[in-house]
């Protein structure tokens, strides 16, 4: 059985040089260690090929967190951080060098956290060497990240090698975007205010858009983002979550299985995007040479180490249907892209209009409501409604007012933590809801499959945009076909 409170553990990292453990884990590591949301007698151990010894790991996080971490570091932190750690020289395709790690778990009776901060390839042989030695029973867990394969299949393949040693419940796949507060809000938002529990369906709704905007290129990761596009990079984990969460029925509890539950069930209702209706729903694009902040930047296939000749999307819009009964009818706008104007991750319900518009004398045309929420940055929301100018004329004058809600202006404006400090300390406590079960990933490749299929049939060129742009003009067909428009700020 899982145990749900904070417990001593020992994080045991594989990949401890990684990028990802220097950008994210370990900065995320030393805040918990700073609000002292570790347990006491929790250790952190690093593994690698490596001939280290602790002191020299030492020396490696200090470095790190200097580079990585947005604050000046505290002694008083670092120091406690220090005596948790450890490091395991062990090479992962060596199944006998897993005795060392035993020896050093076996030194505690702690609940073991492994984190696969490795490429998917090295995963069938990290789970062999750690079940040689006993080291996947239960109530152990292993924390995977993405890419977790590049397809249906490569994700079933990936899936099934790590669940021949452990079982889905000791299993967290992370998609850090669920670590975001504001993501979390949405249940809160969507569930506890009847305001919108009752009007969140295809009666009261028109449209939404979800936008998911980056001004960075492809920070030197040229060979791993190439294989994969923005498709496979951003729409097949993040956006679909933040659609699945947008959309699901209100689950019976906030249980894992239960969210879990209402989040397949819309994943298995997505229309289906193939040869025949792609051209209609899909547009993907590239971002060629532009100016962002001033500064020029170079085309994707300028980007160091590039294929002139490749084909990869760095942008997508889609135009997304839910078949079922709530969503009838209603068309979900989603669009993510690198080298866009401004780091943006927001979704936009736009109501309907009342149906007679009884201010029509003097506003012709009445603008609907919309609700703007603002995941990153500047986290909070916007309620956009109608409201009479004040004047002693006897005419409504209506104007389009914001109601505004912004964490940086409450007394919470230092709650927002990073999604990998949230997400580590949920692993430790092993509760399991932000985190993507086997069924929800499958299930996402099913539908992402069918449009790269249909994709890579078509054998053309993704449209150029400049950088610095909203993305290719026929994104904004691909709305303005339905006579509507994307939302930008
Ligand atoms: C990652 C992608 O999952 O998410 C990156 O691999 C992307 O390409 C990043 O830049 C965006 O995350 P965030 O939290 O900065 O929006």
């Amino acid at each position: 059985m899982i145990s749900k409170i904070n417990q001593a553990c020992d994080l045991v990292i594989f990949g401890a040089k990684g990028d990802l453990t220097r950008r994210k884990l370990l900065p995320a590591l030393y805040q918990l260690e700073k609000f002292n949301k570790l347990h006491k007698n929790t250790r952190i151990i690093g593994v690698g090929r490596a001939d280290w010894n602790k002191n020299f790991f030492h020396s490696f996080v200090k470095e790190s967190l200097e580079i990585f971490m947005k604050e000046k570091l505290n002694d008083y932190f670092l120091k406690k951080l220090f005596l948790r750690l450890d490091f395991c020289n062990l090479d992962v395709k060596n199944t006998n060098d897993f005795i060392k790690l035993q020896i050093i778990l076996s030194q505690k009776n702690n609940t073991i956290i492994n984190y696969f901060a490795v490429p998917p390839n090295l995963f069938s042989s990290i789970c062999q060497g750690l079940s040689k030695n006993q080291l996947n029973l239960s109530p152990t867990r292993i924390v995977m990240e993405k890419p977790l394969g590049t397809s249906l299949k490569t994700s079933q393949k990936i899936n099934n090698q790590v669940s021949k040693y452990f079982k889905e419940h000791q299993i967290f796949r992370i998609d850090h975007y669920l670590g975001k507060e504001t993501i979390l809000n949405l249940l809160s938002l969507r569930f506890s205010n009847i305001l919108f529990f009752n009007n969140w369906n295809n009666k009261i709704i028109d449209h939404v858009q979800i936008t998911v905007a980056e001004q960075v290129g492809i920070e030197g990761r040229w060979g791993y983002f190439d294989q994969s596009g923005q498709i496979r990079d951003m729409l097949q984990n993040h956006l679909l979550q933040i659609l699945t969460i947008v959309t699901m029925s209100p689950p019976e509890n906030l249980n894992a299985n239960n969210i879990r539950k209402e989040k397949i069930k819309i994943l298995q209702s997505l229309r289906h995007i193939n040869d025949a209706n792609f051209d209609k729903n899909v547009v993907l694009g590239q971002y060629s040479a532009g100016t962002l902040n001033g500064i020029e930047v170079p085309s994707y296939i300028d980007e160091n180490g590039a294929n002139k000749k490749s084909k990869t999307e760095t942008f997508v819009a889609i135009k997304v249907n839910i078949d079922n009964k709530k969503w009838a009818g209603i068309p979900f706008y989603l669009r993510t892209g690198k080298r866009l104007p401004v780091k943006c991750s927001k979704i936009v319900i736009f109501f309907k209009k009342p149906i007679k518009n009884l201010f029509d004398n003097h506003n012709k045309i009445l603008p609907s409501n919309k609700l703007v929420i603002k995941l990153q940055p500047n986290e909070g929301f916007t309620l956009q409604v109608l409201n009479k100018i004040p004047s002693l004329n006897s005419e409504y004058i209506l104007d389009n007012i914001d109601l505004n809600f912004k964490y940086s202006d409450t007394i919470y404006k230092n709650n927002l933590s990073d999604s990998y400090e949230r997400l580590l300390l949920e692993s430790m406590k092993g509760i399991q809801t932000l985190f993507v079960s086997k069924k929800e990933i499958e299930e996402s490749w099913k539908w992402i499959d069918l449009i790269i299929d249909a994709w890579n049939k078509k054998n053309e060129f993704p449209a150029l945009y400049k950088s610095g742009t909203w993305g290719p003009d026929e994104s904004e067909k691909i709305i303005q076909q339905d006579a509507r428009i994307w939302h930008n700020d």
